[in-house]
C-alpha cells in the first residue's frame, strides 16, 4: 500500500540537522519554555528574511498541533466572556477539536468556490462572541491561498485575535510565501512548524510569533503546563532554519509529485487542479463511476454512485485502494463541505507513485 492519507513527510532532513540533535549538549538542563535565545533569533530572522514579517515577540511550541489544540483554552482563560472559535469550514480537524477541548463553540466559516475563507459570511452574532479566528494558508486540505491581510483587518476591527497557521508557507506555488505578519503584528499570531519545511515532524519543533501582548500571555501560561521544546530539538531547528537549500530541493520534490499524481488521477478519470500551495491534491470525486455499494457504511447513503458526494468520495477512496494500492483520505475528514472530494498527500517517493500508475494501468 502506498499511503498518501496523512501529511507525514517521507524525505530525510539535512544530515547537519540530524547531527545537531546529538551535539548540542543541552540534554541535562530544562529548556526554557519560551525557547532558547538562539531558537527565537533563528525563527525571527527566518520570519523577517523569508516572509517579510513584522515580529514583535516569538516563542517556541512543541510542533504546532499542540498549540492549535490548546490555544483556545488559554484564550478562554484570558477572555471568559467570549466562547466561540471560528475556523475554516474545510480544514485541519484540530481547529475544531481545540475549541471542543476548551468547552467552546466551534463555528465553521464558509469558504468560496476556491476554498478561500469568506469573512463576509461570518454571522455578526458569532463575531461578537468570537474568542479567536483561525486561518490556514496555504490551506490543508485544499491548498488555497487566503487574503491574510483581510483576515488581520477583520480581526482588528472587531478586537478578535487572528491566528494564522502558516506551516505550509514554504510550499507556496502561486507567488512568494506569505504571512499574516506582512500586515503588521497587532492582534495577530502566525504559527509555524519545522515539520513540513524541514521534514522534522518526528522531533516536534514549532514557534508562534506576532502581537507582543498575545505571545507573552500565551508563553506565560504555557510554561506552567510544561510546554517545552527539547533542547537538542531547538538546536537542530536552529540549523534547519539557517538553511534554505534543503527547502528548495524539497519544493522541487513536492512539485514534481503533485504534477505526476495529478496526471495519474486524470488518467483514471478524476479531474484535479494543482494547488496554489501545500503538498496535497484535492480532487473532486463526485461523478466517479466506481461502485458506491462498497463505500463506507456511515458515508451517508448507499443509493447509487455519485448521488451522494460522501458516497462518491468513499467509493473513489475504495477504488484507488483496491485497484491502485494507494490510500487517500475522503474529504469529509476535513469538514462536511469537503465530502465530495478526496485528499492525496505527496508524501511518497516518485517510485511509489510510478508503482501506483502501473497498478492502475496508466
Ligand atoms: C494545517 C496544519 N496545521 C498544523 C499541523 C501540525 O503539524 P505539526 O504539529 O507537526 O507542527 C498540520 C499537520 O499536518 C497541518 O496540516
Amino acid at each position: 500500500m502506498v499511503d498518501l492519507s496523512i501529511g507525514t513527510p517521507c524525505d530525510p532532513p539535512p544530515p547537519e540537522v540530524v547531527a545537531a540533535l546529538a551535539g548540542s549538549g543541552t540534554e541535562r538542563g530544562y529548556p526554557a519554555s519560551i525557547g532558547s535565545t538562539a531558537y527565537r533569533r533563528a525563527a525571527t530572522e527566518w520570519l523577517i528574511h523569508r516572509l517579510g514579517a513584522e515580529v514583535d515577540q516569538v516563542a517556541a511550541c512543541v510542533g504546532t498541533k499542540e498549540f492549535v489544540a490548546t490555544t483556545p483554552q488559554w484564550m478562554k482563560l484570558r477572555r471568559p466572556d467570549r466562547d466561540t472559535v471560528l475556523y475554516p469550514a474545510i480544514s485541519y480537524p484540530t481547529y475544531e477539536m481545540g475549541a471542543i477541548l476548551a468547552g467552546c463553540r466551534p463555528v465553521a466559516v464558509p469558504t468560496d468556490d476556491q476554498w478561500r475563507l469568506r469573512l463576509d459570511a461570518i454571522d455578526p452574532a458569532d463575531a461578537d462572541r468570537a474568542l479567536m479566528l483561525w486561518v490556514n494558508s496555504p490551506g490543508n486540505p485544499a491548498g488555497q491561498l487566503d487574503d491574510l491581510s483581510a483576515a488581520a483587518a477583520w480581526g482588528r476591527e472587531r478586537g478578535v485575535p487572528v491566528f494564522s497557521d502558516e506551516c505550509y508557507a514554504e510550499f507556496t506555488w502561486d507567488g512568494p510565501p506569505r504571512s499574516i505578519l506582512q500586515a503588521g503584528s497587532e492582534g495577530v499570531v502566525a504559527v509555524h512548524s519545522l515539520s513540513k519545511r524541514s521534514n522534522l515532524a518526528g522531533v516536534r519543533a514549532g514557534f508562534y510569533a506576532g502581537d507582543g501582548e498575545l505571545v507573552t500571555y500565551l508563553s506565560e501560561v504555557r510554561k506552567h503546563v510544561g510546554m517545552m521544546v527539547a533542547g537538542p530539538v531547538q538546536a537542530a531547528a536552529v540549523v534547519a532554519l539557517g538553511d534554505q537549500d534543503h527547502v528548495e530541493a524539497q519544493r522541487e520534490l513536492y512539485r514534481a509529485r503533485l504534477e505526476r499524481f495529478a496526471k495519474i488521477l486524470e488518467a483514471v478519470g478524476v479531474g484535479v487542479e494543482l494547488p496554489a500551495g501545500g503538498f496535497y491534491l484535492w480532487a473532486r470525486a463526485e461523478g466517479d463511476v466506481a461502485s458506491a455499494t462498497d463505500a463506507a457504511p456511515d458515508a451517508g447513503g448507499t443509493d447509487g454512485a455519485g448521488s451522494n458526494p460522501a458516497t462518491a468520495a468513499w467509493a473513489l477512496t475504495d477504488r484507488l485502494a483496491a485497484e491502485g494500492g494507494v490510500l487517500v483520505s475522503p474529504g469529509e475528514f476535513y469538514g462536511r463541505a469537503g465530502s465530495g472530494h478526496i485528499r492525496a498527500a505527496m508524501v511518497a517517493p516518485m517510485e511509489s507513485l510510478d508503482l501506483v500508475a502501473s497498478r492502475l494501468g496508466v
